[in-house]
């Protein structure tokens, strides 16, 4: 049977954030039981990547905390995500805005950032890592991991309520 509940990370380019995101959910799924009813997915809202699996610095950071990105490839955000997705959530303010502008009218996803589904978010954005040096992929790893323990709350109230 098809899950009920679908969502859809959302970031730049599909091979640092979103799939991190999209692993790492992948796993509180799972664990919670719950992989007949919730399905994930990840894309970008640019093209330069499609086809190419996650930047080997997210590999490697998810890696050192047991999440297997290596099978994932980049997509692009799509029309039909819109009416597909139940959550189409966005790693920062310019790809929320990005999704938000060619949403069709009436769609039925509900479009938000990712760390406004975190019980007590410190930032409101996952800062893309790609350009910098040093700690940015286990910073995204951490960010994920606080947003994505309040998004399993949130599908688990709307599974049962
Ligand atoms: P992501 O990171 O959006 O987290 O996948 C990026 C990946 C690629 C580029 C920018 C951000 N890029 O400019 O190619």
């Amino acid at each position: 049977m098809r899950p009920t509940l679908g969502v859809l990370f959302v970031c730049l380019g599909n091979i640092c954030r979103s799939p991190t995101a999209e692993a790492v959910m992948a796993r509180r799924i799972a664990d919670a039981g719950l992989a007949d009813a919730v399905w994930v997915d990840s894309c970008g809202t640019a093209a330069y990547h499609i086809g190419s699996p996650p930047d080997r610095r997210a590999q490697r950071a998810g890696a050192a905390r047991g999440y297997d990105l290596s099978p994932l490839r980049a997509r692009q955000l799509q029309a039909d995500d819109f009416s597909r997705f139940d959550y189409l959530l966005a790693m920062d303010a310019a790809n929320l805005r990005a999704i938000q502008a060619i949403a069709p009218r009436g769609h039925r996803g509900e479009i938000r950032l990712l760390m406004d589904c975190a019980t007590a978010p410190a930032v409101r954005e996952v800062p893309d890592p790609y350009y910098g040096a040093g700690d940015g992929f286990a910073e995204v790893l951490d960010l994920v991991e606080q947003a994505t323990e309040g998004l399993l709350g949130v599908l688990q109230a709307r599974l049962t309520g």
